[in-house]
């Protein structure tokens, strides 16, 4: 596998694949797990070259989140990238992905009211970070395909409109969440628990399937589900930030002419942020 880690040696490396390989970017943080090797295969089955990149982009943490405790764990992930049969991974710095520094430099504008509902109420700026650090890559590695989480799933609604609003010709494939034994959701953020923490943690999952449920059923005082499910988080030791019922295609409120709903949580258990959705669909 090719470590790859500026962007001379990147294009130097993109320049010598043949001219009709098909070539798949998949974007992560790094502190790579189960999740991210999911998006590496269905990656390797749509494309002719795989090429991961690992950056944990400043921009996207404001002050006094973990940017600087985020787990980085390079040699381990190299290892898993080349056990996974990956070409290539993308590894830059800081320094030569903002050599002017982080402040002050363009900035691509997130679609609002997207970026600021949600995760990107708590997180201000967020969301512009991620679609600012994506088109970079975009526009550095020129893909045909890009493949995301479905874990993040209001960052895959924001970047799919990002794509198409600023026209870029990368195909956005999403992977559904891999979850560890008890249903929690797989996150490099999970190692920030505590045993007590980790082992309430997939309530958060049995609260958005017990949800889930009710909307399958036919419930539809969403706002009712919605403060049930924030209490029974509560009950259960979480800080709930937000748990609300959407459009599973636009992230807006439900409508007579939605075909499926995704139920989105947030809450806090000690210092750590979990977030996690579900996908049902409506009965017509
Ligand atoms: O989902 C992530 O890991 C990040 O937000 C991404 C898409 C790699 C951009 O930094």
């Amino acid at each position: 596998m090719q470590v790859l880690n500026n962007i001379e040696s990147l294009h130097h490396y993109l320049g010598r694949l043949p001219s009709n390989a098909r070539v798949a970017l998949v974007p992560t943080m790094g502190n790579l797990h189960a999740g991210h090797l999911s998006l590496v295969d269905k990656a390797k089955a749509l494309a002719d070259v795989v090429l991961v990149s690992i950056f944990v982009n400043p921009i996207q943490f404001a002050p006094g989140e973990d940017f600087d405790r985020y787990p980085r764990t390079e040699a381990e992930d190299i290892k898993k990238l080349t056990d996974a049969g990956v070409q290539a991974v993308f590894l830059p710095t800081v320094e030569v992905l903002y050599p002017d520094g982080i402040e002050g430099g363009t900035r691509v504008m997130a679609s609002r009211p997207l970026a600021e509902m949600l995760c990107g109420a708590s997180r201000p700026g967020h969301f512009d970070g991620v679609v600012t650090v994506v088109a970079k890559l975009f526009n550095l590695i020129q893909p045909d395909l890009a493949v995301f989480g479905e874990k993040d799933f209001q960052q895959l609604v924001i970047i799919r409109r990002m794509v198409a609003d600023l026209n870029f010709p990368v195909e956005i494939i999403s992977v559904p969440t891999v979850r560890e034994p008890d249903g929690l959701a797989m996150s490099s953020r999970n190692s920030y628990l505590n045993a007590e923490e980790r082992a309430r943690a997939a309530m958060l999952y049995s609260c958005l399937r017990q949800v889930g449920e009710q909307v399958e059923q036919g419930a539809r005082d969403m706002a009712a589900l919605e403060a049930s499910a924030e209490q029974r988080l509560r009950d259960s030791g979480f800080v709930p930030d937000y748990f609300r019922i959407l459009d599973a295609d636009t992230l807006a409120p439900l409508h007579d002419g939605s075909r499926r709903a995704v139920i989105l949580a947030a809450a806090y258990l000690g210092h750590t942020r979990l977030i996690d959705n579900l996908v049902v669909s409506l009965p017509a």
